[in-house]
């Protein structure tokens, strides 16, 4: 393990290892994984990722467990919705091996970076999928580069596990209802980043969007799925505008296995009085409970966590998905692949 990294005090931001792999895409097919240390990248100019924004990312983790061992969560799933983000703005498809083999690859070649089990931290995969082709109409490119990286991350919000405060926004959308918010493509990002920024400046960890057609249904928050508890109840809103969160889609398992009862519906705005937990959750942002919620339009406050913790229930959810991404519990799912080194 690198010996000259402060790993308890890593935030979630970008620090180099040492390779990163890459496959490109040409003549209608894929070529042989690469490996590199340069950080660069050298595209056209006319590059259609650069342009038209068609490119498309994913997000997943690598955890080192007590055993030493290395264990990468539902990397399965993210293939899959690569593919679904690749077949939204035309992409080539990666196929399910190359995936594989470059996240494998990725994380056994800077696996000195998978940061301890003490320390919290994980380290961070990046798989990016982008056109490299040159157009100068609004065209599909044929050529396609696929390249993944790791870096090892802390917390996405800097409370880590302590509750946090959002904003709800309704003069800002980041998807349409119809659009490209169900896939994982920049352009969604972009159109967050200013209505994320204000929301910082204003001292809100993230924003909580709405349906962007009536404003009156719950979407997401920021870069993670919204979730909320009521009673035995765990709910967590249907939308065509939002990501479908590998981690939301785990939480909705152990749940169920916790004897909750599971709700994926609309979740009207006025409901928010009526939770007792609520909270954020994706691979970056883990599970962050949320302690307020303020309607910037209106200046409504809803509040939870009124003792200044995470909700029972959140926290057993955050315990068990941790026990098992840490290799800690018996892994009944089958969510976890141990990295051979
Ligand atoms: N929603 C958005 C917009 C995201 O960017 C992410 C992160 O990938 C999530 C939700 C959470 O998804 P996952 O749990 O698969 O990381
Ligand atoms: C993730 O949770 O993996 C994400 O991709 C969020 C992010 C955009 C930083």
């Amino acid at each position: 393990m690198a010996n000259n990294i402060d790993w308890g005090n890593l935030s979630f931001g970008y620090f180099k290892t040492d390779f990163n792999v890459r496959s490109y895409f040409k003549n209608g097919k894929w070529g042989e994984l690469e490996t590199t240390d340069s950080e660069t990248i050298n595209i056209h100019m006319a590059a259609t990722c650069l342009h038209y924004g068609q490119e498309a990312f994913e997000g997943l983790k690598a955890f080192r467990g007590k055993d030493n061992k290395i264990r990468i969560f539902r990397w399965e799933e993210n293939w899959k919705r690569m593919l679904n983000s690749a077949k939204g703005v035309m992409m080539a498809e990666v196929p399910q091996e190359l995936f594989k083999k470059a996240i494998f690859t990725a994380v056994k070649l800077n696996s000195k970076y998978v940061p301890p089990m003490e320390s919290g931290a994980a380290l961070y995969i990046r798989p990016l999928l982008v056109g490299t082709g040159e157009q100068v109409g609004v065209k599909a490119a044929t050529e396609y580069l696929f390249l993944v990286f790791v870096t090892p991350v802390g917390p996405y919000f800097k409370e880590g596990f302590k509750p946090v405060s959002i904003q709800i926004v309704k003069d800002c959308d980041r998807a349409a209802p119809l659009g490209t918010g169900n896939i994982k493509v920049g352009g969604n990002y972009a159109a967050s980043l200013k209505s994320l920024g204000r929301a910082h400046n204003e001292g809100f960890s993230t924003v909580l969007y709405l349906d962007a057609k009536e404003k009156k249904y719950i979407d997401e928050a920021g870069p993670a799925n919204f979730f909320a508890i009521k009673g035995k109840k765990y709910i967590t809103p249907e939308s065509t505008s939002i990501l479908p969160s590998i981690t939301n889609m785990s939480l909705v398992e152990l749940a169920k296995d916790m004897g909750l009862q599971v709700e994926r519906r609309k979740v009207q705005l006025e409901e928010l009085s009526e939770f007792d937990e609520v909270g954020a959750c994706g691979t970056a942002a883990v599970i962050s409970p949320i302690k307020k919620i303020v309607d910037r339009e209106t200046g409504k406050e809803y509040v939870y966590c009124k003792d200044g913790k995470a909700g029972i229930i959140s926290t057993k959810l955050y315990d068990k998905l941790r026990a098992i991404q840490y290799g800690e519990e018996p892994d009944k799912y089958g969510w976890v692949s141990v990295v051979e080194e």
